[in-house]
């Protein structure tokens, strides 16, 4: 058990961590359910008269999600419905000044705790606690709350180093999606369980089909890492989108292992049967997958054989675990089957769970209520680990902390 927000006096200075790691398209970070998640947390503690000192991340050195928290503040403050100060810096002077400018019912939000070169090298909660970061930061505060449960899979020094430095709390979010997920890995189901496996990631995919092997019937996979499944079964796609190196990488790291699971569990594996892409005229088009005869364009959702076919499973189980979307769906066009086997999902009374970074916003963004959903996480990688019954690093600090 950890502490949490109950647990804490009011009108002190807090130090909070969130996960607002988010979408970036052509520059703007796109808003999406992990804003207006974190959005209740900070709301209660400004409420209750705190100082609100907000950190997160965004991206990872070297890619183009790496970006500053500028933005962040401004999506945030319109969920909060009371400004978010941002400085851009992390520990140094201008945000400790900026800390100290800070009075009770004020939110101020920190810049990318990844822009600091000690928070990303996974090393042990005592290493993290005795970083410059932590150092620098934690005399500032009374108590450190973690929210960031989709995070919590991470030994990064905002999640794991704090917990030992200060007196440390979880936020609602950390506490509702813990026990959420924990309650879920620990169900047992009498009739099929389906797994809805996409989005971009094929470590992921990876992970949670050799760990969830036994407790899965079916996996419908889709999305980059359907695909990277597709070309283990001699198909030839993976064209890379434009800005989007995603394949080649991914294949040549994991080439082996996709091929062995796609061998081994052949009879629980189901692939897409037909793709679609953009013509000529920008408008969505399909193909079989046996007609694809060259690895010359790039594929942006599943097709509609496949959405009917991975509905019937749908409708024949008991409980459907869904992690990353099947297509492209920020995008209209590439959104029918994302959007058409979560319909699916909906329509049936099955226990059902989606989880996975963007794939709750494709359930805001066309329509679908989370009501017809036994839980929408906001947490990717932290989720998968959750329902493989991994220990998640963040949660453990904060249970061991102070
Ligand atoms: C996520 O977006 O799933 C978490 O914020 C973790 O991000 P990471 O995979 O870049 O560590």
């Amino acid at each position: 058990a950890f502490k949490t927000l109950d647990d804490l006096d009011d009108g002190q200075r807090v130090l909070v961590r969130l996960d607002l790691n988010s979408p970036v398209e052509d520059g703007q970070v796109q808003d999406n359910r992990r804003f207006d998640r974190h959005a209740e947390t900070v709301r209660e503690l400004a409420d209750r008269d705190f100082a609100v000192v907000l950190m997160a991340h965004q991206g990872r050195p070297g890619r183009d999600t790496f970006v500053s928290l500028e933005q962040h503040a401004d999506i945030l403050a319109d969920h909060v419905g009371r400004p978010v100060q941002f400085v851009p810096d992390t520990f140094g002077d201008r945000a400790i000044s900026a800390i100290n400018d800070l009075d009770g019912g004020e939110v101020l939000l920190l810049e990318n705790t990844r822009m600091c070169d000690e928070e990303l090298p996974e090393e042990e909660p005592t290493v993290k606690a005795e970083t410059e970061f932590v150092r620098a930061l934690a005399p500032e505060f009374d108590a450190y709350v973690n929210d960031a449960y989709s995070a919590a899979h991470r030994s990064h020094a905002s999640l794991v180093g704090f917990p030992l430095a200060l007196p440390a709390y979880a936020g609602r979010v950390m506490e509702t999606e813990y026990e959420a997920n924990t309650a879920i890995a620990e169900r047992e189901f009498d009739g099929n369980v389906t797994m809805v496996v996409g989005g971009t990631k094929a470590t992921d995919v990876i992970d949670v089909m050799t760990a969830l092997e036994d407790k899965v019937n079916d996996f419908l996979l889709g999305g980059i890492a359907g695909e990277l499944f597709l070309r283990a079964a001699d198909v030839p796609v993976g064209r890379d989108i434009e800005g989007m190196d995603l394949f080649d990488e991914q294949w040549e790291e994991n080439e082996e292992t996709i091929e062995h699971i796609l061998d081994e569990y052949q009879t629980q594996i189901h692939l897409a049967l037909d793709l679609a892409f953009e013509d000529e005229d920008g408008e969505r088009d399909e193909i079989e997958v046996e007609d694809i005869a060259e690895k010359d364009r790039a594929f942006l959702d599943v097709g509609s054989n496949t959405v009917s076919e991975y509905a019937a499973f749908v409708e024949n189980s008991e409980a459907v675990f869904v992690k990353g979307a099947l297509g492209l769906f920020e995008d209209e066009r590439f959104a029918d089957g994302t959007v058409g086997v979560l319909e699916a999902i909906a329509e049936t009374d099955c226990f059902s769970v989606v989880g996975g970074g963007d794939t709750s916003r494709a359930i805001e963004m066309y329509g679908l209520s989370e009501d017809d959903f036994d839980h929408v996480s906001i947490a990717g990688g932290a989720y998968i680990r959750a329902l493989t019954g991994e220990r998640l690093v963040g949660v453990e600090a904060l249970q061991s902390g102070n």
